[in-house]
């Protein structure tokens, strides 16, 4: 994962919701690091572009907490860990977090790599960024030579961290069922397409998450299943669709054609919610906490 940002003097990067400064070359260099990526970005910052629009040809996750807020055009996730839940399939290397500095900071230690554009004046800025150069996991890798734009001079710099957390929680085994009870409700917000124009793997992802609301997980199935040595846990889930498997996700994130900005033009977000049922029990038995016995009897 990846921050891209443009400082001034004192890491000010905004004021009164606006850049404090807007560069040609360094807009160029934008629109060229993030070229085909994913972004991730603050509500306040999706409504500091042109109309409150999204940016083209790039998927747009925005982080909003306001409660049935819809951005045509992008993917409103309203925590980190849903956002996470998106991305965890993606390559690290395609996401870039792109502000502003409520976001910015949340982002920060997930990420390997920040292009900061640094300008040589003092914006008076009312939102900020930390100061790398204070941060000791972070080491510059590259300096660009100076370059001037209206009396300012900016150059642009690479910094690194050596030490980045890794992504929210991933796909790995042992980590599927913890996805079902990390959250009650958990709430998806896929792209904005309205049922009747749902894309076959999307169907086939609302559906994996439907199910274990409409039905549960049979206890006593799952044990049965686990004692005759057919797979594990997660093979229950994945055989009977209660969790999506990882080409299902991944075809769904696909930053494709169906998904250009025409496809996700005006229709609202479609949300869907999914309960934790007794899946806290089978959490504990992944983690070797349960036996298959106590799990059937306490799910009984
Ligand atoms: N210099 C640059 O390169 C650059 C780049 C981008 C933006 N900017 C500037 O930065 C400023 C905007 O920054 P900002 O800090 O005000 O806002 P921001 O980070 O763009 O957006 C903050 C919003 O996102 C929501 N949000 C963030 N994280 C969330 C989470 N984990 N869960 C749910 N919602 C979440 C917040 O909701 P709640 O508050 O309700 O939690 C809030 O509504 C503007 O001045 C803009 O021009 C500068």
């Amino acid at each position: 994962m990846k921050l891209i940002v443009a400082v001034d003097e004192t890491w000010g990067i905004g004021k009164n919701g606006d850049l404090l400064l807007s560069i040609p070359d360094d807009m160029r260099y934008f629109r060229e690091k993030t070229r085909r990526a994913v972004l991730v970005m603050g509500y306040n910052t999706l409504l500091s572009f042109p109309n409150g629009k999204p940016l083209p040809n790039r998927m747009n996750l925005v982080l909003a907490d306001i409660e049935g807020v819809v951005a045509p055009g992008t993917v409103i996730c309203d925590s980190m860990e849903q956002l996470f839940s998106i991305i965890r399939d993606m390559n690290a290397d395609d996401i870039f977090v792109i502000g502003g500095g409520y976001t910015y900071r949340q982002f920060l230690p997930y990420c390997d790599t920040a292009y900061i554009t640094k300008m040589r004046f003092s914006g008076d800025a009312d939102t900020f960024i930390p100061n790398l150069d204070e941060l000791e996991e972070w080491r510059v890798e590259e300096t660009s030579e100076e370059r001037e734009h209206e009396g300012v001079k900016y150059c642009f710099v690479t910094y690194v961290n050596d030490a980045p957390k890794p992504v929210g929680f991933s796909a790995k085994k042992s980590d599927m069922p913890r996805y079902f009870v990390k959250k009650e409700p958990v709430t998806i917000a896929l792209r904005d397409h309205a049922a009747q124009r749902l894309r076959e793997d999307e169907k086939a992802l609302l559906h994996a998450y439907f199910r274990p609301l409409e039905r549960g997980v049979g206890a006593e199935e799952v044990a049965a299943f686990l004692s005759e040595g057919d797979g594990d846990f997660e093979a229950y889930l994945l055989r009977h669709r209660l969790i999506a498997d990882e080409n299902t996700v991944k075809a769904m994130n696909r930053p494709d054609e169906a998904h250009s900005d025409e496809a996700c033009s005006d229709e609202a977000a479609l949300r869907v919610t999914i309960g934790k049922e007794k899946l806290a029990l089978f959490d504990e038995y992944a983690q070797g906490r349960l036996s298959a016995a106590a799990l059937a009897e306490r799910c009984r």
